[in-house]
């Protein structure tokens, strides 16, 4: 049996470097899309900005709890402790898990990285600063099925998660129950629809466009905020990327 695509070394490797690995490391040119480095950062502060008080500049905590579903290897759930005083990083994936506390407990976690196609080089990414891990727990879980014990949540951030979901629909319809009322519900996705993923009668476009299917889905038990566009930069080797551009929608719960 093959290992799961977010259980492989290759792809922890991969994500740890687009979250934590230093911009002048991860895009070595002076050309190229410097704007779409640090996606997990600018998720959560341009997510909060302006609907969430507190967000725009301010480092001081708040009392409030965040959730970041799909959290990979934790580099948002480090950014959202910034504004939290709790913060709970779930993923499907036990290797990001486990990377993604270790780069908690050591503050630095040093990996293959592949340079030139067929050679790898060590690099040692480290936490950024002025995150609070202590307010950061990650557990191993699935966020099609949730357990109530995790609680109700001031801010929910599904970051490019619902495009990896096998039901996409069923999770926008329960997520409200796990945000308080008032609570900002985060989504960011390229909508990019996969059968090994998501079964294609499944895939959100069969309700309209991805945009227009979020409105049916949640406009019921949401007010939306905001919409912007949020590119993103895998890098596969030193000489080839990857530019995405999710979407990033911005909902308030009723
Ligand atoms: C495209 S990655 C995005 C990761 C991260 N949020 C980011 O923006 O860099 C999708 C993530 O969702 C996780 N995932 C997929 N299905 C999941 C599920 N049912 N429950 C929790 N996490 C899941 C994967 O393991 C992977 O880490």
């Amino acid at each position: 049996m093959s290992i799961p695509y977010y259980e492989t070394s290759a792809i922890l490797s991969e994500y740890l470097f687009f979250h934590y690995g230093k911009s002048s490391d991860y895009l070595p040119f002076s050309e190229g899309p410097h704007h779409a480095l640090e996606f997990p950062r600018r998720i959560v502060e341009r997510g909060l900005a302006g609907v969430y008080t507190g967000a725009e500049g301010d480092s001081m905590p708040l009392a409030a709890r965040a959730l970041d579903l799909g959290c990979a290897v934790g580099r948002s759930s480090f950014e959202l402790s910034r504004f939290c005083q709790e913060v709970i990083g779930i993923d499907y994936s036990a290797a990001f898990v486990q990377a993604a506390q270790v780069i908690q407990k050591e503050k630095k976690i040093t990996l293959p990285v592949v340079s030139e196609v067929g050679k790898t080089k060590e690099v040692t990414v480290e936490i950024p600063l002025g995150v609070f891990p202590e307010r950061v727990q990650f557990y191993q879980g699935d966020a099609m099925n949730l357990s109530t014990d995790y609680g109700m949540f001031d801010i929910l951030l599904a970051g490019n998660l619902i495009d990896r979901l096998p039901d996409p629909k069923i999770f926008l319809q329960g997520i409200g129950s796990f945000i308080k009322q008032g609570g900002i519900l985060i989504l960011t996705s390229p909508y990019t629809w996969m059968e090994s993923f998501t079964p294609r009668e499944k895939w959100l476009t069969l309700e309209g466009e991805n945009f227009e299917a979020l409105q049916k889905i949640l406009t019921a038990d949401y007010e939306f905020q905001k919409r912007e566009e949020m590119p993103m930069l895998i890098r596969e080797h030193h000489r080839k990327y990857q530019w995405t551009v999710s979407e990033m929608t911005v909902w308030r719960k009723k």
